[in-house]
């Protein structure tokens, strides 16, 4: 038998559910505040990536999916979202200020387990053009509301890590202290020391977070627009309402950030992260917007939602012919019922069997006119009024 593929899922049936009810919640809450929809291809040039998440991060010294085409061509499959929206924007909108939301499929070759797929989805948004705090206010706020409306309480965690240049200061005083402190780290953090330094923040295995703990913090190296930036963030945030926890250690996995990053975590796991990167166009030599957005992984969110709760009630129709059928089919349509119908004309008893196992809440046999429960087993005379009840 041919398998399939390590680390990729099929999403179906009660996944299937949750994946739409996760889409149709992210375009309802982004789109109708103004971010246009999006599709940008899955394969790239790999350049894209090297030059934006930079050459000596894990995403692309150890997790790109690349090939060269027939036509020479070196591409990967995209690990992220970010990159491709802002080379598009250059390409088409170079001028404007524009909101971009996007939903599919991204490539990392990590190690497969619970909550990490080599094939995985993102939801994300991005703001691209000349920007203000008010953006990374907006994307903070839309983030939050899609959440809620998911059922899912994250935490907001965030930080500022300041201006590519005042990161280098730091990494340099970073190193420093972590090489003296070299014996008390794990394995994974040492081999991370001297290509990956900031990386080592992120850790965590226990054996690292006494030496975690101590070592000097990023908000002592920013600039002084940095700190005021982050200050009038918390200052709208607080006023907002919005609760936060600040992590100085928050650097996040993409060299193209600036100023604000943030994720948000439930139970320790990011179920989504983002920030601002105002450097990214210039670094890809494609123009000078600057950009804050988000994405959110779409299988983490899933496995954190309740099926009942992105459920609709789903009604089957089964009958012996296709006229008797379609009148109950007809007058559902006119009131604007969905209702799900067989794949053809089998026995009653196959038809109601099938639906059952499409997991069906009701269904009405068309020949006796009866609404039944699958659950209770209840039934009832047939009438619109009576379903809308049961619904
Ligand atoms: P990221 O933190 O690399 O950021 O990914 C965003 C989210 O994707 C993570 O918080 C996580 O939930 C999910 N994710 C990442 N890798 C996997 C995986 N292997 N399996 C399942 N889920 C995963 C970015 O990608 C940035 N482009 C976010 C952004 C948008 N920054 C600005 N705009």
């Amino acid at each position: 038998m041919i398998e399939q593929v390590k680390g990729t899922r099929n999403i179906h049936s009660e996944d299937a559910q949750v994946y739409l009810f996760i889409l149709n919640t992210f375009l309802n809450t982004f789109n109708s505040s103004g971010y246009e929809y999006t599709e940008l291809p899955i394969i790239e040039h790999k350049e894209l990536f090297t030059k934006s998440i930079g050459e000596s991060s894990e995403i692309v010294t150890k997790q790109m999916y690349e090939f060269i085409d027939k036509g020479n061509r070196e591409l990967v499959l995209r690990p992220e979202g970010t990159a491709s929206v802002v080379r598009f924007h250059n390409e088409f909108y170079k001028n404007d200020s524009k909101k971009y939301s996007y939903f599919g499929k991204m490539y990392r070759y990590e190690n497969p387990q619970k909550n990490r797929y080599r094939e995985f989805h993102q939801a994300g948004a991005e703001i691209i053009g000349t920007i203000d705090i008010f953006s990374d206010i907006q994307i903070v706020q839309s983030s939050i509301r899609f959440l809620n409306r998911l059922g899912i309480n994250a935490d907001l965690h965030i930080n500022s890590i300041g201006t590519i240049d005042d990161r280098a200061k730091y990494v340099t005083e970073l190193l420093d202290y972590l090489k003296t402190n070299k014996e008390n780290l794990s394995e994974d953090s040492r081999d991370k020391l001297e290509n990956n330094t900031l990386r080592v923040l992120d850790s965590n295995n226990p054996e690292d977070r006494e030496v975690i703990n101590k070592a000097p913090s990023i908000l002592g190296f920013l600039n002084d627009d940095s700190t005021n930036n982050y200050l009038q963030l918390k200052k709208e945030l607080d006023s907002l309402g919005i609760q936060y926890v600040e992590d100085s250690n928050l650097v996040r996995g993409l060299d193209y950030y600036n100023d604000l990053t943030f994720e948000f975590k439930v139970n320790g796991l990011a179920v989504g992260g983002g920030g601002r990167y105002d450097k990214l166009s210039q670094i890809l030599k494609l123009g000078n917007s600057e950009g804050v957005g988000v994405a959110f992984g779409v299988d983490r969110l899933m496995s954190l939602i309740d099926t009942n709760d992105s459920k609709a009630t789903k009604i089957s129709l089964i009958g012996s012919t296709i006229e008797t059928i379609n009148e109950v089919s007809a007058e559902l349509i006119n009131n604007n019922i969905n209702h799900c119908l067989p794949v053809r004309i089998s026995k009653e008893n196959t038809q109601y069997k099938n639906a059952v196992n499409i997991k069906s809440d009701i269904v009405i046999n068309c020949n006796e006119r009866t609404i039944k429960l699958i659950n209770s087993k209840e039934t009832f005379p047939y009438n619109i009024d009576t379903l809308r009840d049961l619904i």
